[in-house]
């Protein structure tokens, strides 16, 4: 029965958040850490509401036996009271004690091999890759890649307002607090594309405040770190270049950055590769050009309230500005 019971709640908690957003779905120790604990509690629990609920049954259908006495009963119940007391008691210093040495072990990981700082802003990722010496190498928006069975340490800022990072198949969710550090590392043990989320509301679009975690072999993490590292390609197709010219003419280029070109503002993503990256919008639209276009023509609609004000484009501008993203691979 409480095997049953046990199986169907699993059950419930597993098809309600499977997939690689999944803190059941775990690939890597730290998620492996916290799901056998998130197992451990619900097991206790359920045998502890098992028990009461069975203690309430028996009490309500066994016949009333007369006390023998006043203080036979009151014996009674004070020692039935005492055994609750002291089941409770260890029952939570139990699960105290087992909740202390997972998530102690948590962020053990300081001589990770990738270090990235990462900067929450209302409402996006932005991923800060170093060098070998430590150096700023470049940055993403929204897509963060490491290379897997190695430690990877998170830096941890915000902006603007409290955000909280959390890819529940690779590590627990850590809190960005403006002016402070946090740090946070994991180690994903197989390749994989996961998502990432912000975890704790921080307004209108917090829901739209996902990203992306690709974990991959070494090489093709290497490969990935050279080709971002890289300015961006120039265009190649006609439309796209006379997209470029009028990028850098529109105030597009205030705002983001494309390394290897006049753009170099800096409040909005670096878009040096922005066509390499799965989604845009963090996490809101697939990357395509129909996308790219649809949020350049109005970001306001497909994600209202962020930073992203609507810059008036002719229909022929905005085909060449999307057919120029589209190239920056
Ligand atoms: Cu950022 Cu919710």
């Amino acid at each position: 029965m409480i095997r049953l019971l046990f199986g169907v709640s699993l059950l419930v908690l597993l098809t309600g958040c499977s997939g690689n957003q999944s803190a059941l779905n775990t690939h890597g120790h730290s998620a492996d850490a916290l799901k056998d604990l998130i197992i451990l509690v619900t097991a206790v629990c359920t045998a502890v509401f098992l028990m009461v609920v069975g203690f309430l049954l028996w009490a309500l259908a066994r016949k009333r036996e007369v006390p023998r006495s006043d203080n036979d009963a009151e014996r009674r119940m004070t020692l039935s009271v005492r055994i609750a007391i002291a089941f409770t008691a260890l029952t939570v210093a139990g699960l105290t004690i087992a909740s202390f040495y997972t998530t102690s072990d948590l962020n053990s990981g300081n001589d990770a091999t990738v270090v990235v700082r990462v900067k929450a802003q209302q409402w996006w990722w932005q991923f800060n890759y170093r060098g070998v010496n430590q150096e700023p190498a470049f940055q993403t928006a929204n897509e963060l890649h490491i290379p897997v069975n190695q430690d990877v340490r998170l830096e941890l800022e915000s902006l603007d307002v409290i955000h909280s990072l959390w890819i529940p198949s690779l590590a627990g969710k850590l809190d960005m607090i403006p002016g402070r550090k946090n740090i946070i590392t994991m180690r994903a043990s197989r390749p994989g594309i996961y998502r990432g989320q912000c975890a704790e509301f921080c307004g209108l679009q917090h829901s739209h405040m996902a990203f992306v975690v690709v974990a991959e072999e070494e090489p093709a993490y290497q490969q990935w770190f050279a080709v971002q590292a890289a300015p961006a390609q120039e265009p190649t197709v006609a439309e796209a270049v006379v997209g470029k010219a009028v990028f850098m003419n529109k105030p597009c280029a205030a705002c983001h950055t494309i390394r290897g070109t006049p753009a170099t503002g800096t409040s909005g993503p670096d878009l040096t590769h922005v066509a390499s990256r799965h989604t845009i919008g963090a996490g809101l639209l697939e990357t395509t050009r129909g996308s790219l276009a649809a949020w350049i023509a109005d970001p306001q609609t497909l994600k209202p309230g962020n930073n992203m004000p609507l810059v008036p484009l002719t229909s022929d501008e905005l085909r060449q500005i999307s057919a120029y993203m589209e190239e920056l691979k």
